[in-house]
């Protein structure tokens, strides 16, 4: 099967997180097409095996490959480092692959840092991923790294987090993860409180901007690899269908409509591993 440039954009985390990007692409991308998929029946993925992470992203990947995307954007960290490489070798030469991690390290903009603050999940900080990406690109520079797993806050974000609560988890785990100049939100759920997170530094630790980042990477690439959906005036109605591998959440469809309007199809996928 050879991809079009009409053929959807397939975007997949573990739960709400991806939404995130997908809502990006929207913004900037409006003509495209998503077909989203979130393993909410398995979430959270960062407190899974790294056989367990690749063999599900491995399927869900497939999935997505069989309903004819042109590109899949893996828009969940913890999936990035501990299953890329395996995404890649078998996927690379059938679809583009995307992800949340290479673009925002090789995008330079952690040069003028000096401290650098890593949030994620048990999983992304075991699988060591980053400091080594991130020693390999920048090894001329001096840069010091600080990991923190928080493994609470992924699941709390997926149920619809309440304010006050989230406030308290934060200052939790961010009073040791003090001082940094800058912050990498290395799990794409934790963009959901970035707000959250500034107000706690009251606006003086950088915190980047994974969501912009990514999408200029995917624009770009879908560019130069002829694959950019055509212009509006011959589809003006594309259509994006979210997936989730257990019955949808109303937190979820609530995010989804307010990104996407209420033109969208809710699906539910459940995968036979046996
Ligand atoms: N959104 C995922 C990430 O970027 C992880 C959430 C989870 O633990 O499932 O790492």
């Amino acid at each position: 099967m050879i991809p079009s440039s009409s053929s959807p954009i397939g975007i997949f985390d573990s739960g709400i997180g991806g939404l995130l990007i997908a809502k990006e692409i929207k913004i900037h991308m409006p003509n495209e097409c998503i077909i989203y998929f979130g393993d909410t029946a398995n979430m959270p993925y960062g407190d899974k095996s790294k056989e367990f992470i690749k063999k599900y992203s491995i399927k869900i990947a497939s999935f997505l490959y069989k309903k004819k995307c042109k590109a899949i954007v893996i828009a969940c960290n913890t999936i990035v480092s501990n299953a890329l490489e395996i995404i890649k070798k078998e996927f690379c030469k059938k679809l583009l692959i995307f992800n949340v991690i290479e673009p925002v390290i090789k995008n330079n903009t952690l040069i003028s840092s000096k401290k650098i603050g890593i949030m994620a999940t048990p999983a992304t900080i075991r699988s060591n991923f980053f400091p080594k990406k991130i020693k390999k690109y920048f090894h001329h520079l001096d840069l010091d790294i600080v990991q923190m797993e928080t493994p609470l806050l992924a699941s709390i974000i997926e149920n619809g987090f309440e304010k006050k609560k989230i406030h308290s988890i934060i200052e939790y785990y961010l009073n040791h993860l003090k001082s940094i100049d800058t912050l990498l939100l290395a799990c794409t759920h934790y963009l959901f409180i970035k707000n959250e997170i500034n107000n706690f530094y009251h606006g003086k630790v950088r915190i980047i901007d994974v969501q912009k980042i990514v999408v200029q990477d995917i624009q770009k690439k879908l560019y130069e690899n002829n694959l950019f959906h055509p212009n509006p005036t011959w589809n003006n109605n594309p259509i994006s269908i979210f997936y989730t591998s257990s019955s949808v959440s109303s937190f979820f469809k609530k995010q989804v409509q307010i990104f996407f309007g209420k033109k969208v199809f809710f699906k539910t996928h459940i995968f036979n591993f046996f």
